[in-house]
């Protein structure tokens, strides 16, 4: 029993839990997932997986992304991504309906299945539907040589590293690293991205795990002192809109996972058409509100919010006035494009969930009722 312990203390590197660990690794595992990946010098994006396939990419009359969970809030952003700089049109399913719903798929398809485990029964369950029927079907998982990496006809590697705690953390921002490479080496091949703009991306993403770094380092102290202030909160909403409409699901979905406070995550936007019913002095509404991205439409979804006395936890960029002045918690995060600002944003809500948990005595690395992969149905 002792042995064990301290081999564990040992794998948890002197953190307390092994998912604070695996936030604090993100800008080594961020970078991991695009050594030998991105080659700025070279201005190029090599990926096998893709190049190997590009044909078939070029050509597919859709992509369809199938996820469960946190993969299934990394591929919304893969929608968004490969929509906006590749031009192909692109669907996100959950894998527990896609399979069940009998649906069209045909061999001009591409499939792309996220799992952190590679091992996600609904996940697998679909792609083998889709395979049946002929699409081409791609992988993206973190476990090597797992069964969705077998089955799948080409994929990536999210090289994030084991992940332990049940609360996905660093294969979330490994997912969006490689879907962002996937979307730009496409969009670079097809002729909708052009030079100029690929140039600025890739050298951008090549900045992103220095911007966690410095996330981290800014944002640790205060997310603990703000989550002293919501330990005995019972609802919380989310909201962002554009890319960080899933980041704001995904926020949602850590607290509630491991802190077991309801929490609902929505594009921002979408707050008159019902949540906003919900809104008084005692309801907290973490809003994800950097300057790039529809920001004074977000100025004026806070303006609302504050004059129905929400408690406003705002993720703006630093210097930002407009959303800072009225939010009761300002959390500041560097200026990125809108398209890396969910990697940037999702650290410090992960970082707030953690500690609301750690502060109600919940077992953050293994929530109730949680298994860190599915293989049921
Ligand atoms: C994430 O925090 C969850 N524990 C869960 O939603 C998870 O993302 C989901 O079960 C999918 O797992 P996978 O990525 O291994 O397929």
């Amino acid at each position: 029993q002792e042995l064990k312990l301290s081999l564990e203390q040992i794998e948890k590197g002197g953190y307390e839990h092994f998912m604070l660990k695996e936030i604090f690794e993100q800008p080594k595992s961020v970078h991991d997932t695009m050594r030998g990946r991105l080659l700025l010098d070279e201005g190029v994006i090599k990926m096998a997986g893709i190049w190997d396939h590009v044909e078939r990419f070029k050509n597919a009359n859709r992509i369809i992304i199938i996820a469960c969970g946190t993969s299934w809030h990394a591929g919304l952003i893969g929608e968004y991504l490969i929509e906006e700089y590749a031009r192909i049109p692109v669907e996100v399913e959950y894998a527990s309906e896609f399979r069940y719903r009998n649906p069209i798929i045909t061999d001009k398809d591409v499939v792309i299945a996220i799992s952190q485990s590679g091992e996600t029964a609904d996940t697998m369950a679909a792609l083998k539907l889709a395979k049946e029927k002929g699409a081409f079907i791609y992988g993206i998982c973190n476990v090597v040589d797992s069964s969705i990496a077998r089955i799948t006809d080409a994929g990536s590697y999210t090289h994030a590293g084991p992940e332990i705690g049940v609360a996905s953390t660093k294969a979330f921002t490994a997912q969006l690293t490689i879907l962002t490479l996937i979307a730009f080496k496409l969009g670079k091949h097809n002729g909708n991205l052009g030079n100029a703009e690929f140039m600025s991306l890739i050298a951008e993403l090549d900045a992103i795990p220095k911007k966690i770094e410095e996330v981290l380092n800014t944002t640790h102290e205060l997310t603990q002192n703000i989550a002293k202030d919501f330990v005995k909160a019972t609802n919380f909403l989310y909201l962002g809109r554009g890319y960080n409409y899933p980041a704001a699901l995904e926020g949602a979905l850590k607290l509630k996972e491991i802190s077991y406070i309801h929490a609902e995550g929505y594009p921002a936007a979408e707050m008159k058409h019902g949540p906003i019913a919900l809104i008084d002095e005692n309801m907290p509404i973490v809003i994800i509100a950097p300057k790039k991205g529809h920001y004074d439409k977000i100025v004026s979804n806070v303006q609302e919010i504050k004059a129905r006395k929400g408690k406003i936890i705002a993720v703006v960029n630093k210097g930002d006035r407009q959303v800072s002045e009225m939010a009761d918690y300002v959390i500041e995060i560097p200026e990125t494009s809108e398209c890396f600002s969910p990697i940037v944003a999702s650290v410090p809500l992960q970082l707030l969930a953690y500690y609301i948990a750690v502060y109600r005595g919940a077992n953050v690395d293994q929530p109730r009722n949680l298994a860190k992969s599915v293989t049921v149905e």
